[in-house]
Order: structure tokens, then sequence, then C-alpha cells
């Protein structure tokens, strides 16, 4: 049967840089598939509104796009998301999207490993910023088995294929890779548990994955540096075991809320009449 692959394309710009590497990365999936495209900028996916219904009666009240997206990604075999740079990071679409995937906690996340490509297209070569940072932290909090990040440069639309074999060349093996069995090889700079190049130093040798979030230490031996890095216990989004337990916790939110809900409504009255809403 034809593998369903369901693109997520965060550009509004049609036949636009997103969608050509997406489609071009398709050309090169040698297993039969479907190609579903979804151009995220075009639903309706309203902001949570932090209510927690979701969590208590286990559905959202806010009507639109976002159901419908979500099931079709759940009824994918791989994903890809593509998203241009908009000053520095992913087009905003992404964060209001995984904001709502609060309310797939309560059902089975059936997201959890499925593969995916994480693509930023960006106009000037070193200013893609976070984007990239911004879609592999997407990946990880939705348990995606992430099996390439890349960013492709060019600013007009169609201009990152435009006489530029280097990049045709890099979407055709990400497509080769889309359904491979080879596991990800990480760069030694990069964190050896999630693959992310984005480290935060926190003095001395120790660090912390800025995506994953787990901490460990930097070494240089001449030309060589080292990462280590060891799964940190307290994470609440890395492990499947780690997710299951955060899950736990925010079910647990409403009895904390029904037992301190009274002392809460005297210390957030203290600030109710101050200011003016605009
Ligand atoms: C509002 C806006 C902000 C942008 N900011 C950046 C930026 O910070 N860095 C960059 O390299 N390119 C930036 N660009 C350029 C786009 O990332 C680039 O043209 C990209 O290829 C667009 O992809 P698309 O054709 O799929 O829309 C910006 C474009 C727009 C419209």
């Amino acid at each position: 049967m034809a593998k369903k692959i369901v693109a997520l394309i965060l550009s509004p710009r049609e036949l636009g840089n997103c969608e050509i590497l997406v489609k071009e990365i398709c050309r090169n999936v040698s297993v039969e598939h479907e190609l579903q495209l979804i151009r995220l900028t075009n639903k309706k996916i309203k902001p949570c509104k932090a209510c927690y219904a979701c969590l208590v009666n286990g559905s959202c009240p806010l009507e639109d796009d976002f159901i419908s997206v979500a099931e079709t990604m759940a009824s994918a075999d791989a994903l890809i998301v593509a998203t241009p740079t908009y000053f520095m990071g992913a087009n905003g679409m992404v964060k209001v999207f995984l904001d709502r995937c609060l309310q797939l906690y309560p059902a089975t996340f059936s997201l959890r490993g499925k593969p995916v490509i994480n693509l930023v297209t960006a106009g000037i070569k070193g200013e893609a910023g976070y984007s990239e940072m911004m879609l592999n932290s997407f990946s990880l909090i939705l348990g995606l088995k992430l099996r390439a990040s890349e960013v492709f440069y060019g600013a007009l639309p169609g201009e990152i294929f435009l006489d530029n074999d280097e990049q045709v060349e890099r979407a055709a093996t990400l497509g080769e890779s889309l359904f491979s069995d080879q596991e990800r090889s990480f760069a030694d700079w990069a964190c050896p548990l999630c693959g992310s190049d984005v480290i935060q130093l926190l003095g001395q040798d120790r660090i912390q994955c800025v995506v994953c979030r787990n901490y460990g230490s930097i070494n240089q031996d001449g030309e060589k540096v080292e990462l280590k890095v060891e799964i940190n216990p307290e994470n609440i989004f890395f492990t499947k075991e780690q997710f299951n337990r955060h899950g736990l916790w925010l079910q647990d939110m409403k009895a904390r809320f029904m037992r301190l809900r009274r002392k809460l409504a005297v210390l957030t009255g203290g600030y109710a009449d101050q200011g003016k809403w605009l």
C-alpha cells in the first residue's frame, strides 16, 4: 500500500521555496507514496485559551481547523514540516498550532514515533536564527522521530533551486532518508541525544541542550569538540515515560486547583483593580 506523506507548509506563498522544497524531496522518495499538503497559514487555528477544558472533560471548546489537521497528521506514515524564516524565527503558526496540541494529551498520542523531516528556508545565509530550533522543539514535544533537519537558502520564490545544485542534491538526499532504516548520525558538536546543535553554556564545562533540555558537559581536545549529555530524569517531554508522567501531572491540576482555589482567588484578587485595560 502507498505510504502517506503529510506536509505542513508554513509559508503563505504559493509555489514558494517551502512548497517546492517539499515537492522536490518527495520526488526522491523511492517508496510508493501519496503526498498530502496542508498550508497551515490558510487554516483557521485559534490560539489556546488556557482554559484546560481539554484536560478536564476531554474536549477543546475552540471551533476551527485544528482537529482536522491533527487527524490528518495522525493518519500519516511520515511528516514533513517546512517553514520560512520570519525575523529569525519560524512562522508563528508553528507555535499557535503546537500550543493547541495540549488537547492531544488525554487521547492516545498517535503522532509518537512518526518520522519527520524539518525544513527551514531563509533569504540570507546565516540569518535563519532560531527557526530550525523551533521546528525541532515542535517535533520533540509531539514525540515525532526526527529523520533530518536542514536549512535551505533563497529569498525569491523558487530561488533555493536556481543555479544551486548543492541544494537540489541535498533535497534528493533528504527524500532518500525519509523512510530509510538507517539511524540518523549526528555531528560531534551536536547533542548526542537529539542532534540539536543549539547548546546553552552554563559555565565551566556544563551545558544544556536547548531543544531536548538534557544536561551534560563540553570538552575540547585540540580540534575535537566532544559533548556528553545524559537524560535528565526531571525532564517532562524527552522519553515516553516522562511524557506520560507529565500527562498525569496535568491531569492532577484540576484537583490541585480545587484544593487551592480560594487561596488563589484571594491572592490574584489583590491585583484586580490595578491599571486600565485598553
Ligand atoms: C516578514 C518576513 C521576514 C523575513 N525574515 C527573514 C529573516 O529573518 N532571515 C532570513 O534569512 N530571511 C527572512 N525572510 C525571507 C524568507 O525567509 C525567504 O524568502 C524564504 O525563502 C521564504 O520562503 P517561502 O518562499 O516558502 O515563503 C523574511 C521574509 C518575510 C516575508
